[in-house]
């Protein structure tokens, strides 16, 4: 593998085009739904701390590694990995680290579509004014009701499944680097609207207060949770970043790159708690709901202040622009791969992946109402099961995904990737793909990569599979 490869699939205009392609990876529903819902649940400030050290130790390591390896290899993850591999006298088996994070990939789109389905949902629920002077009951009442139908939910799913595979069977450069052009400026103006919005309210010190302010005893509970919603937040262990790598320029810098997507991202996250909890202060609310604060305490919140209606569209269209740049990133890798595997063109094959996905979709639109019920790992009285029907205990079908997904397959892709790049790929490879000019930086970055990231995700893993 030469360094002057270049991809089939083609080839970005410039670094800045992989910004906006990896940051609006990125920046979804992870920053703007779940973000601020986890630091509600886990006491504001000391959340956030710890999130902003995975971020920097572990998120930031796993994503220099996987654009690195994507933009030597050329290729989608799979047969990037295993040219590299090749190339550096390792077994070719590496690349099943990439195949299980291709497949993670697509089942994270497969939920990740339903919730960004319910946003176009609120879209039109907004625009309709039914959240004007609505109470906490009403817009439970709402929430249900939406989450209890299971047509509805399917129609926004298909939708916005649609919406994802049409980007990406038009191509990298006719597809996503136009689309991109277009989504990502419209997501940081809707953002900045919405954060003006906030400053009106009156209540805008309390909420930069709660997220900022921390208390230390708090930091124990969500460490965990906090480093799975690293990988999570900047979309990396699963190859989405890999791929985009692989269509970056040869002469852009790589580490300024990363540092610049995880900074947006980390801004973004920042900024939409900063935009949504002096809302939810305003109302009256609190911030601690869990999943339900942005589909019923925001609703509630933009339905009862002044311009509350209007600025509750520019909310969930913000959502759906943010959860749309997204979910074609996980499709991306899946596609780049069967394209090169089997000869045909871009449509084809997205046409099958993502109808595959949206199947994999209907178990989690079912799993909020008719089979939820149906639960998997559940302990009751007579020990563990992998599947019962029951209405207590376990993890529905969606929640098992999502587990396993956030929890145990983009650590574990991680690690593997870090380790790839620090360990198998020649050390002299690494340091040109990287061209850093100074030799310390350069080896505070490998050890890093070698060291600090992979112990730190090990740490994870074993702690949360010995729960
Ligand atoms: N990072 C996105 C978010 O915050 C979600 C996402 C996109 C993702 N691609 C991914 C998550 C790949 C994990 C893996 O919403």
């Amino acid at each position: 593998m030469s360094k002057d490869t270049v991809s089939i699939h083609g080839i970005w205009a410039s670094r800045w085009v992989f910004i906006l392609a990896a940051t609006g990876s990125a920046v979804g529903l992870g920053n703007i739904w779940k973000f601020p819902y986890m630091t509600g649940m886990y006491g504001g400030g000391a959340f956030v701390l710890v999130y902003l050290v995975c971020i920097a130790l572990i998120g930031l390591p796993v994503m220099l590694a996987e654009t690195l390896l994507g933009r030597r290899g050329r290729q989608s993850p799979v047969n990037t990995l295993s040219t590299l591999a090749r190339c550096s006298g390792a077994s070719e088996r590496w690349s099943w680290a990439a195949v299980m994070g291709m497949i993670g990939a697509l089942l994270i789109l497969s939920f990740y579509s339903v919730v960004a389905g319910w946003a176009l949902d609120y879209i039109l629920g907004m625009v309709r004014g039914e959240f004007s002077g609505i109470d906490g009951a009403g817009a439970g009442q709402r929430f249900g009701g939406l989450t209890s139908d299971p047509v509805r939910l399917t129609i926004w799913h298909s939708l916005f499944m649609l919406l994802t595979a049409w980007v990406i069977a038009r191509g990298v450069v006719a597809g996503l680097e136009r689309t991109l052009r277009i989504l990502m400026p419209l997501l940081f103006v809707l953002l900045l609207a919405l954060l003006g919005y906030s400053m009106t309210t009156g209540h805008f010190m309390e909420g930069v207060r709660f997220l900022f302010d921390f208390d230390l005893a708090k930091v124990p509970d969500g460490i965990l949770a906090a480093m799975g919603h690293a990988f999570f937040t900047l979309s990396v262990g699963v190859g989405s970043i890999m791929v985009f790598g692989a269509y970056m320029p040869r002469k852009a810098s790589i580490g300024s790159t990363v540092l610049t997507v995880g900074l947006l991202d980390t801004v973004v996250a920042l900024t939409a708690g900063m935009a949504l909890f002096p809302v939810v202060f305003a109302a009256g609310l609190q911030p601690n709901e869990g999943p339900g604060l942005m589909f019923v305490t925001l609703p509630i919140a933009f339905g009862n202040i002044a311009g509350g209606n209007v600025f509750g569209v520019v909310f969930f269209l913000l959502v759906t622009v943010a959860a749309w740049s997204s979910a074609i990133s996980m499709l991306e890798p899946a596609v780049a791969f069967f394209v090169e595997r089997t000869g045909r063109s871009r449509g084809q094959v997205t046409s099958v992946i993502a109808l595959l996905c949206w199947v994999v979709g209907l178990g989690t639109v079912l799993s909020f109402n008719l089979l939820a019920d149906a639960r998997f790992f559940v302990t009751d009285a007579d020990g563990w099961h992998l599947y019962r029907w029951t209405s207590e205990g376990g993890m529905t079908f969606f929640e098992s995904i999502d587990y396993l997904t956030s929890r145990i397959m983009l650590p574990l892709g991680g690690l593997l990737f870090v380790l790839f790049a620090g360990w198998v790929l020649d050390r002299d490879v690494f340091r040109d793909e990287l061209a850093l000019r100074h030799q310390r930086l350069f080896s505070l970055v490998y050890s890093l990569l070698r060291y600090v990231a992979p112990a730190g995700i090990l740490i994870i893993l074993v702690t949360e599979l010995s729960k």
